[in-house]
Order: C-alpha cells, then structure tokens, then sequence
C-alpha cells in the first residue's frame, strides 16, 4: 500500500458541497458550466496513479463502465467522455445517445454550440415531433442517417409506449452492427445512460425488452468490432452486471453508498478509504481501475450541456410531441386487447381496487352506478395493461390509451398497488 499520495483525493480542490444553499450549489453549476463552454471540452484529469501508470487513450473503440450511486455524476462523466472520444477523433466521431435515461437529459446535446445544428431525432413510428431538429420515424432509420448526422438521439417520450421505445432501441442497435469496418480515427462514440434499468429491470412488456436487452448485452460486447467506443452508466452493483464489467476498459468509480464496492473490488481499500474518498467522493472525483491493472484518481470538469434538475427540456428546445391517435379496435382477433377493454380493465382496477384475478374472471362490475362487462382474460393479460397504463405515466405524464378514449382523469392516474 502506498502511503502519502502526493495528491490524495479527498484533497482534490473542492466546493464544499454539504452545507451549501441551494443558491450557492446553482451558482456553483453555472460556473462549472461558464468554464467548459470556453474550453469547448471539458477537462478530464487522472491527478494520480497508485498502480501502473497509464495514458489514457480515447482514440480507440474503449469500453468504460461507471458506477456510482444516485446523483454521484455519472452522466455527467459519461458526456465528458463522448466529447473526449470525439476530440480524440479530431472531430470526427459521433455520439450515440440512444439508451437514455426517462428525463430527457440526452437532449442536452441540443444546446451543444458544436453539435446543435447536426442532431437527428429518432422517434416511433405514431409520432409527430414538431421541432427545429432533424428528426426520422424508427421505421425508416438506416446506417445512413447515423453516417450523415454528428449527434443521433432517442428519447424514451418520443415513443407512446415502453415497447414502442424497446422495439426501436433494438433495432438502433442492430443497425450499429451493419458497420463492420470504419477508419481510424472515425470512432463513434454510445452513451448508455443508466445501464442498470435497461439490464435488470423486470418490467414485462412483451418480448421487445428481452430482445432489446439481449441485443445491448451482446453490443457492448461487439461494438469494437463496429467501430464504436462505448460508456455505460451503471447504478448498483449486482451479480448481474459483472458480465458488464468485466468488459470494461476502464471502470470509473463514483461515490458509493453504505453498500460499498463490490467484493472483487475490495483490493481498492488498499488505496482508498470506504468513507472519505468513495462515500464522500465530490462529483467531479472519480477512481479509475483499468484493465491494465492501472489504479488512480482523478477530476473532470462538468459538460455546461448536462441537465439541470429544474430545467424543462421541451420547452427550451421547444420540441412538440403529437402521439399517434388510432384507436386500437383489437380486430386482429379476439386474442388482443382492444383501447376500450384497457380502459374499462383500469376503470374497474381504480375504482373499485379489484384484485387482477378477480378482473380476470371477468363478468360485471358496478362502477358509479354503471354495470360494465369484462370478457374473461388470462390474469397475466390484466397485469400487463395495468403495467401499460403505469409505465405510459411513469414515462410521459399520462397513459396513451386512456387518453385517446378521452379519459382524461383516468389517463393520469396511476394504479398504485403496481410498480413499474
Ligand atoms: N464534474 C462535475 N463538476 C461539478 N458538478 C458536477 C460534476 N459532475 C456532476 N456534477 C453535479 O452533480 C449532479 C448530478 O450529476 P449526474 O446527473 O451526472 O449524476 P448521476 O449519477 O447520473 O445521477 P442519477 O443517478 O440521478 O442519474 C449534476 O447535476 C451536477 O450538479
Ligand atoms: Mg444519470
Ligand atoms: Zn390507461
């Protein structure tokens, strides 16, 4: 163990974060952001080896893995490296900010002085975006519109359903692959923002979740082979993400909780202490494991792009969403669900708090002084469209189905015995 670090983390210069008003943490921001927008790239500094010193090398299809807990910087840190994968590029890369997180902080490159005018808009197949942006419907997307733009986004509210969103991220995958050669210094560069809900979220929505899980797992794998450099944002640390993980080029570690590092990083408290430099880590801190077997720390600045907790990012790039309005009428056959059954399911599931078994039975129910009448369904049926109808809250304000029925109250009201 190396004693007297010449710069030891928890000496980084900092702007005490505890104890600040909220005043002085927004004045903090803005500064950090006035900074990085003359510098155009934010900074991002290894201060220290204590292992294996290394040069850190952005120019080729890297893997970098950041965990860290809630609010701990990780996206922020995961913007920084796409620009230091463009600069690395000379330019000449792409950022890929497609595996997003639900509050839409990848519209950030929106306001990019470099980037804004060159973004493209994916969205699904129902819906509208009225903005100033390139935008293209998932169904028509090819390897072309990821060529021709510098930026190529996809918002979960640009779809109206979380299959919808699924369905598109698979296929945006899939298409990545099609690039099976690429020139130095031509490497693209994928955000995955919040990894950990795309892999391990149980939500059952159909196949697509699957498919579109199975395709990332095997993504990160591959994407080298695409050309693509790739930084997954990961929020706890489970069994689960070690075949992640282990992939990575360079782990950054963020602030832990209480939890701690992971077993097979316990090695790490030989150099850094649990409770100053992981638990009180300062956002802008980070520790880097390489595969090399590098160990260190360092600071990077904070991209002025990065989304404030306050801010409205529809408003301000003054994007317009119209959701496809067709009524789904289930004439594919009485196996599907019609909009009118999803909302009689939820009036009767909100209402009267009935069990989903019981709803399953079907027959009638008496709601405010109305008899309606369910068909019999599978119990699993049920649940999903209660899942439907949650996950649509969760993720745009309100559900799709209940609101093209014009059940306005229903549409926002959530079933709360459900979680998503
Ligand atoms: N390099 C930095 N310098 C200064 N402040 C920073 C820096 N990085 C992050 N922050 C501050 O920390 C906040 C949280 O950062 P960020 O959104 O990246 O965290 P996160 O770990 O992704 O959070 P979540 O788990 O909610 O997704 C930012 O809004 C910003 O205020
Ligand atoms: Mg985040
Ligand atoms: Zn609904």
């Amino acid at each position: 163990m190396e004693e007297n670090l010449d710069y030891p983390i928890r000496e980084i210069p900092d702007l005490p974060l505890e104890e600040s008003t909220e005043e002085e943490i927004v004045k903090k921001i803005e500064q950090a952001q006035e900074l990085t927008k003359k510098v155009r790239i934010p900074k991002l500094t290894v201060l220290k080896w204590v292992r294996f010193p290394q040069t850190l090398d952005f120019s080729q299809p890297f893997r970098a893995v950041i965990m860290g807990t809630t609010g701990s910087g990780k996206s922020a840190l995961v913007e920084t490296l796409a620009t230091k994968s463009d600069q690395y590029n000379n330019g000449e890369g792409k950022i890929i900010d497609i595996f997003a997180s639900r509050d839409l902080e990848n519209l950030a490159w929106c306001r990019h002085e470099q980037y804004k005018d060159d973004v493209l808009l994916i969205h699904g197949n129902d819906v509208k975006l009225s903005c100033e942006w390139h935008t293209k419907k998932i169904g028509d997307m090819t390897l072309k519109d990821y060529q021709e733009h510098k930026v190529i986004l996809s918002v979960p509210v640009f779809y109206s359903s979380l299959e919808d969103e699924w369905k598109s991220i698979a296929k945006m995958t899939g298409i990545l692959q099609q690039r099976t050669s690429y020139d130095r210094h031509k490497v693209w560069f994928v955000a995955v923002r919040e990894g950990s809900s795309l892999l391990y979220s149980r939500i059952g929505v159909g196949d697509s979740q699957g498919v579109a899980k199975n395709k990332f797992v095997y993504a990160i794998r591959e994407f080298r082979h695409s050309g693509c450099a790739i930084g997954v944002d990961i929020l706890r640390f489970t069994g689960l993400d070690v075949e992640v993980r282990s992939l990575a080029d360079f782990l950054f570690l963020k602030a832990h909780g209480l939890e701690g590092l992971a077993d097979e990083l316990r090695w790490v408290y030989a150099y850094y202490d649990l409770f100053v430099d992981i638990m009180r880590q300062p956002e802008w801190a980070f520790i880097i494991a390489t595969k090399k077997g590098g160990l260190g720390h360092g600071n990077f600045q904070l991209p002025y792009i990065h989304k404030g907790t306050h801010e409205d990012f529809l408003t301000l790039f003054n994007i317009e969403i119209k959701y496809g309005d067709k009524i789904n009428y289930a004439d594919k056959g009485n196996n599907h669900t019609s909009d009118f059954e999803h909302v009689d399911i939820m009036k009767v599931r909100i209402a009267k708090g009935i069990g989903t078994a019981a709803i399953a039975k079907g027959g009638t129910f008496d709601i405010d002084g109305k008899t309606m009448t369910l068909q019999k369904r599978s119990g699993r049926t049920v649940y999903q469209q209660i899942l439907k109808h949650n996950q649509d809250i969760d993720t745009s304000g309100s559900c799709h189905i209940c609101k093209r029925l014009d059940q306005q109250e229903q549409s926002t009201t959530r079933d709360p015995a459900v979680n998503s």
